[in-house]
């Protein structure tokens, strides 16, 4: 069976988180993630060294929870996110978090994902009018829903501009460590270095088989998260088996090693479409996706058998995103199906 371009949640577990899962699978363990399960501790302290020691952390079992209960964590029911129309936050948790938090989203309609804080800016016109809903966060995506990524200067432009009028500055990490593969640059240094509040620390999207840690970048914001997390039905009671796979995924640089390979077989993927004239690739190729306009009639020709997902029904842009583990024969295998396709 053909690999996808779908997601980078198509593809399967990579075999080092496999066989943490197996190790962790051998013994009774205390549940919750309490003081007694030792792979929970470990995995907090990875983070610490990743991240700083100034942090909480959190698992929870997917990112729209990450994203929703990271937010609500920060918000009264009045105040608003501000966040790119295209944020995953906003078009695809199926308002998740109007239901669950009964925040307003102020969206910003983008070309490339990204906000900046003149688009930002008109917003403010409603903090201390009591007849609008009070604008309290920014959320970005890094990397965004476009596949492109904010340099570290830009998110620290948002959020000194999101501190200087009372708000706090969230990030949806699902694909951090892409970006920080692409960018090459340690993590830290575009979030806790630049003034990130909260992030959604992504892990399912390289190579883990669940689990999202929300991330705190002060403890004082984290304080009684643990509350919210149960409220919100994200605690898992067998804890370790988030945590035994973030555990490894920050050893030996697991996340850096896969997101590595997938932005590289996206850049290979990139440079194999170029060779087709008729089809332009929209978004600067930046990470593990990318974002091309292919022949309508080509493609569900393409998709019978590598499936993508349509990005956009009337520019029929499309989006592939390449995984942990596709490989050079997927690429090829993709661009001589696609060459057929665009030959009728
Ligand atoms: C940008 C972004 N954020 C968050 C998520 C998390 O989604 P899920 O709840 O499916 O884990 C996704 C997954 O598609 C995503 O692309």
């Amino acid at each position: 069976m053909n690999k996808s371009f779908a997601s980078d949640n198509w593809s399967g577990v990579c075999p080092e988180i496999m066989d943490a899962l197996q190790q962790a699978n051998l013994a009774h363990v205390e549940a919750y993630g309490e003081a007694g399960d030792p792979y929970t501790q470990s995995a907090i302290q990875k983070f610490k060294a990743l991240l700083g020691d100034n942090i909480s952390v959190f698992f929870v079992y997917n990112g729209t929870a990450a994203n929703v209960l990271g937010v609500k964590h920060l918000l009264r029911s009045y105040h608003a996110v501000v966040s790119a129309k295209s944020a995953h936050l906003n078009e695809d948790e199926c308002a998740a978090p109007e239901k669950f938090i009964g925040t307003k989203i102020l969206e910003i309609e983008t070309e490339d994902g990204k906000i900046r804080p003149e688009q930002v800016a008109p917003f403010l016109s409603s903090i201390g009018f009591q007849h609008h809903a009070q604008p309290r966060i920014i959320s970005i995506s890094q990397v965004t829903e476009k596949g492109t990524i904010y340099q570290p200067e830009e998110i620290k432009a948002l959020a000194d501009f999101a501190h200087g009028h009372d708000m706090f500055l969230h990030m949806d990490g699902a694909r951090v460590s892409n970006a920080a593969v692409a960018l090459g640059k340690e993590i830290r240094s575009f979030t806790t270095d630049v003034g990130v509040d909260v992030m959604s620390f992504g892990g399912t999207k390289n190579g883990m088989m669940f689990g999202e840690a929300v991330v705190f970048f002060n403890p004082e914001l984290g304080k009684e998260f643990e509350y919210t997390r149960k409220q919100g039905m994200q605690l898992h009671s067998k804890m370790r088996f988030i945590a035994a796979q973030f555990d490894r995924f920050l050893t030996d640089e697991l996340w850096k090693k896969n997101a590595s390979h997938a932005n590289k077989m996206a850049d290979m993927l990139a440079a194999r479409i170029r060779d087709f004239k008729r089809i332009k690739i929209t978004q600067e190729v930046s990470a593990n996706g990318v974002f091309v306009e292919l022949p309508e009639a080509a493609i569900p020709k393409v998709q019978k058998d590598y499936f993508f997902h349509i990005w956009n029904e009337n520019t029929h842009e499309v989006r592939l995103m390449c995984s942990w583990d596709t490989t050079k024969e997927d690429i090829e295998g993709f661009a001589s199906v696609l060459e057929k396709a665009i030959e009728y």
